[in-house]
């Protein structure tokens, strides 16, 4: 029952916030994709028991709290999550610097300190296990989330939701165009509508097109700034070429405002389409990186390899205390003996006195 819940809530919200529920899914399964085995392990033990250790289950959970429709009584208590889905960057600046952008080191709050906390926080040993679920959960949204060129879109459009138009003769906006509705039309169009078969192209276009990209994908840049193992400033910086190269332009090349309403089709979706499928595919590929680098840092944390020296130092202290014991004793016995031996010396071997007999 909960199951179903929460599976219609994804698909409600889908048309609001994020990727939609299928590009959030999306993107967690070609992160499972690469996941290690321990790392299967590790999510299957920080998911609910119902999600099987499936990544995509939870994937759009903190879309549906933020809402009364799918979380009715709790949704005002996640309302400080909103702003963690996303950060704006000024109009056509096409770059994204975060003292200016999200200054998440002085507690401002934006998609960039949101994955550096909650990766920060899946890899902390001392949290309780409700919070090391939590941070997994948002984790697997939020870098999801940031290859959305839009959820790094202009600050004055907020990104893309103001600028309205045409998709195909259907009204919609720039961001919900990005979120779902390209996405949606490419697997009802070329994938009878199975996001499986959409998944397994991806997949194929990720071990062919780009099996020379994916190494670089998961370095972190020398320039970027993030803590811990995710690399979010960076990847940020990437929405800002696609924004202002191609995402705000429209079929004739002129840039899309909220003053204007946009008529876009084939040409944008033809052209746009490859931008789309290498976000998800990179979002999914990082996610999975990060992960396995979280469970790989754990290993060294929590070995037993510590306890097994002490262990062994233990062991090795008795060892040295029995030892001198018996090396003790064993002078002991020498001692007693020589002694014995020097009794009976001066009858037997004195020389002195051997001569002086034999004299
Ligand atoms: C980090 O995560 C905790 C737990 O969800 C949250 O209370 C806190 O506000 C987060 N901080 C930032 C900067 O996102
Ligand atoms: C993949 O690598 C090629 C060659 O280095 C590069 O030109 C291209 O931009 C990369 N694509 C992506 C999506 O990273």
């Amino acid at each position: 029952m909960f199951f179903t819940l929460v599976l219609l809530g994804s698909l409600y919200i889908s048309t609001v916030n994020g990727w939609g529920a299928t590009g959030h899914a999306l993107v967690a399964r070609i992160a499972q994709n690469t996941l290690t085995q321990e790392a299967q392990k590790f999510v299957q033990d920080h998911l609910p028991w119902y999600a099987k250790g499936d990544l995509s289950m939870l994937a759009s959970w903190p879309d549906t709290i933020l809402y009364p429709d799918t979380n009715p009584v709790e949704y005002l208590n996640w309302q400080w999550s909103k702003e963690l889905h996303y950060v704006n960057t000024p109009d056509w600046a096409c770059n994204y610097d975060r003292h200016r952008d999200c200054d998440w080191a002085g507690g401002q709050r934006c998609v960039d300190g949101s994955i550096q906390n909650y990766t920060n926080r899946l890899a902390d040993i001392s949290l309780d296990s409700t919070q090391r679920q939590e941070a997994l959960r948002f984790l697997v949204h939020f870098i999801g989330d940031v290859h959305q060129p839009l959820h790094a879109g202009f600050t004055s459009d907020r990104g893309g939701n103001s600028i309205k138009g045409q998709f195909f003769g259907k009204a919609t906006n720039l961001h919900s165009l990005w979120d779902t509705v390209m996405i949606e039309r490419r697997i009802s169009t070329d994938f009878q509508s199975d996001s499986s078969k959409y998944l397994a192209y991806l997949l194929n276009v990720m071990h062919t097109t780009y099996i020379r990209n994916i190494s670089q994908w998961t370095k972190c840049p020398s320039n970027d700034e993030s803590k811990y193992l995710a690399c979010s400033t960076a990847w940020i910086d990437e929405n800002s070429d696609l924004n202002c190269d191609h995402v705000y332009r429209n079929e004739q090349d002129q840039r899309m405002t909220i003053s204007q309403q946009f008529k876009l089709s084939d040409i944008y979706f033809n052209t746009r389409m490859i931008f789309v499928e290498a976000r998800l595919l990179q979002g999914g590929v990082r996610l999975g990186a990060v992960i396995n680098k979280v469970v790989e840092l754990q290993k060294h944390h929590h070995h037993p390899k510590k306890g097994h020296d002490q262990l062994c130092t233990g062991t090795m202290l008795l060892m040295a205390v029995i030892l001198f014991q018996v090396v003790l004793a064993f002078l002991i016995v020498i001692y007693v003996a020589a002694r014995r031996r020097n009794y009976r010396r001066p009858l037997a071997q004195m020389p002195g006195v051997f001569h002086s007999v034999k004299a």
